[in-house]
Formats: structure tokens, C-alpha cells, sequence
């Protein structure tokens, strides 16, 4: 019996990405398009929401025409429009949403509303044709350090989360105090290959009664009077081996605790999500106690792990295959929580 495949139109527009995708099966990836507005936002340090949703305005039209076109399929092809609805900035999420909308109602064809950080997991399928739940997942982004349980598709457990700064936010903060600019993940990831991730102890913090639960506010503060104190006594400091020990505290931690959680959990595969994902110590850390461990070891390629519509994809189709429907009253819920409906 022939199967007729299912596509989903994807949108993002959660943060500084503008993003449409065109996902096959929920496997396959026909288009990924990403129109980034990091050039516009660096000249202010970081994201400003306000321009971020005019920006969004402006190319969401194009960034899906593209989207359609690479795929070479018309919306007429198309089974549904999957859009992140949340969490995210309000403002930018809006845009995605009513865009979805209009274009659900004008072409008839369902639209499914889909978590932001629930996407980051599911970037994992893509080039993962065989990972499948249940799996342990560590999401580690701009906005979000949780580690989760996959217990099934579109089925969530969170069993740690930061209590302040999320990873991304921390790379970011200290990539500023050192003159690296935004943002700052990338640079400190380049940084960090030139210095001796040794040289400065900062550090791990843990979370008394919750062993799995993350704070990056310490470490961050560590690095500032570092950087302080040396600047007090007229001392000079090494930038790259600020980067390689302020990057080995953070991984440090979300691998200890990755793979004491995966093991407490009885899980036997572990993935990885989300911009810090990209990280290229942190996947080499991570891969080396998967293996020492006995665990099986999933991520993204890098231009999956940062903001894409192409997640967002993958994870409305299989919000589709459970009967996940969104009506023309769906809104943007900008601290939409995991799981949640
Ligand atoms: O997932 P993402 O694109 O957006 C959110 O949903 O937040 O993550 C962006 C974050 C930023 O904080 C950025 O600095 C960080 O991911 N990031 C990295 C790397 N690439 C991006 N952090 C560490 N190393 C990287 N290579
Ligand atoms: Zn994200």
C-alpha cells in the first residue's frame, strides 16, 4: 500500500531568526531558509525586541516564498503550517503566529501550534533517521538550560532547569565583559581553541536538593571580578584562557550532570539541543563520557542547533500524527512552558 507523504510548512520567528522550512515525513528536510538579523543587533549588544519584530514583518513573506520554492512544492502541496507560538519574545513570536494563521485560513489547511524548545529536541530527528524515544535531552540556548526526558513523541519530562542565567545567556554575558561582541557563544567557541582551559578555576555550582538543576549567575559574577581584580592590580589577562576556563566550568557541569541524570534515569541514548549545542568542546565532551559510559551519543549539525524553522518542522508533524490542531485563536504565549498545551 502506498503512504501519501505528509509536508509541513514550518515559520519561526521566536527571536532574531526570521525562518520558514518545508519538512517531508518529518524526517526529511526539503528547505531550511534563515534570514538572521544578528548583523542588526550587534550594534547594540543583544536582541532588541522592537526591532526584531519589525525585521520579522518585513521578510517573513520572502523567507517563505524561498522556503516553498527550494522545496519546489506550492502551498496547494502542503498538509499543514507548523508555527513556534512560544515561548520567545512576544512581540517577534506575533508576527509567525498571525502569518500562519492567514495563511492556514486562506488555504484551508490545518495549522499546528508548536513549542519553540520542544523544536530544539526534535532538531535531533533530522539527521538521526533512527533516534527515536525515549531519550535524555539536554537543551541548552539563549533563553533555556533544561534536561529533559523524551518519554515519546510530543511527550516531555523536565527534570532540571536553570535557576538563573541559561547557558547561552552566560557565553554571551562573559563574550561582552571580554570585548568579544554579540554573540557571543561562537566567539568564546573559537577564543577558548587558543588558551589553556586550566588556567583559572571558576566555579560549578550545585543546587542543594535538586540534583539536576543548573545556575550559571555564580560563574558569570567569578569571571567579572576575575577580569576586576586583575584590571585593580594593574595586571594583564589572558583573554583566551578566560574563554577556555569560563567554557570548561559550563561544560563541566551540563556533562556531569547529563550523564549522572541519564544514568540515574536508566537512559541509554542522550542528545543535545539548542545554539550552545553547537559548541564544538561541548560535543566532544559530551561524546567522550557517552562513550566512556556506555551511551549512545545524537546532535544537530550546528545550523540545526541554533534557531530554524526546519525543527520546528519535525516537531508540528509529529504534533500532527497525534491529532494536534490549533484553531484561529492562537496567540503567542511568550513564557509558554514546556509540555504545555
Ligand atoms: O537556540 P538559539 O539560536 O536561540 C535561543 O532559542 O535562545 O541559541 C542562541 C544562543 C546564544 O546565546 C549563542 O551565544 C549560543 O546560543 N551559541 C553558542 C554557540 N553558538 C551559538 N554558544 C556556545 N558555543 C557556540 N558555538
Ligand atoms: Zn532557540
Amino acid at each position: 500500500m502506498m503512504t501519501k507523504d505528509i509536508l509541513i510548512l514550518a515559520i519561526e520567528t521566536s527571536c532574531d531568526e526570521t525562518a520558514a522550512a518545508v519538512v517531508k515525513n518529518g524526517r526529511e528536510v526539503l528547505s531550511n531558509i534563515i534570514s538572521s538579523q544578528i548583523e542588526l543587533h550587534k550594534l547594540y549588544g543583544g536582541v532588541v525586541p522592537e526591532i526584531a519584530s519589525r525585521k520579522h514583518i518585513e521578510k517573513i513573506n520572502q523567507v517563505i516564498e524561498e522556503a516553498l520554492a527550494e522545496a519546489k512544492v506550492t502551498l496547494h502541496d502542503v498538509d499543514a503550517i507548523g508555527v513556534t507560538y512560544g515561548p520567545g519574545l512576544v512581540g517577534a513570536l506575533l508576527v509567525g503566529v498571525a502569518e500562519a494563521k492567514a495563511i492556514s485560513f486562506a488555504s484551508k489547511k490545518p495549522l499546528v501550534g508548536v513549542h519553540h524548545i520542544e523544536g530544539h529536541v526534535s532538531a535531533n530527528y533530522i539527521e538521526n533517521k533512527d533516534l527515536e524515544p525515549p531519550f535524555l535531552c539536554l537543551i541548552v540556548s539563549g533563553g533555556h538550560t533544561h534536561l529533559v526526558l523524551v518519554k515519546e513523541y510530543g511527550n516531555y519530562e523536565i527534570i532540571g532547569r536553570t535557576r538563573d542565567d541559561a547557558a547561552g545567556e552566560a557565553f554571551d554575558k562573559v563574550a561582552r565583559a571580554i570585548g568579544l561582541g554579540y554573540p557571543g557563544g561562537p566567539k568564546i567557541d573559537q577564543l577558548s581553541k587558543e588558551g589553556n582551559k586550566k588556567a583559572i578555576v571558576f566555579p560549578r555550582a550545585r543546587i542543594e536538593d535538586a540534583p539536576y538543576d543548573f545556575s550559571f549567575s555564580g560563574l558569570k559574577s567569578a569571571v567579572l571580578n576575575y577580569i576586576n581584580s586583575c584590571e585593580m592590580k594593574n595586571e594583564e589577562y589572558n583573554r583566551a584562557d578566560i574563554a577556555a576556563s569560563f567554557q570548561e566550568a559550563v561544560i563541566d557541569v551540563l556533562v556531569t550532570r547529563t550523564i549522572e541524570a541519564a544514568k540515574n534515569y536508566g537512559m541509554n541514548k542522550v542528545a543535545i539541543a539548542g545554539g550552545v549545542a553547537a559548541n564544538s568542546s561541548l560535543r566532544e565532551e559530551m561524546r567522550s563520557a557517552c562513550q566512556k559510559n556506555g551511551l549512545d551519543f545524537y546532535h544537530p549539525s550546528p545550523i540545526f542547533c541554533t534557531d530554524n524553522a526546519a525543527m520546528i518542522g519535525v516537531a508540528a508533524y509529529y504534533d500532527f500524527l497525534k491529532g494536534s490542531r490549533a484553531t484561529l485563536e492562537l496567540n503567542a504565549i511568550p513564557n509558554l512552558k514546556i509540555g504545555e498545551r
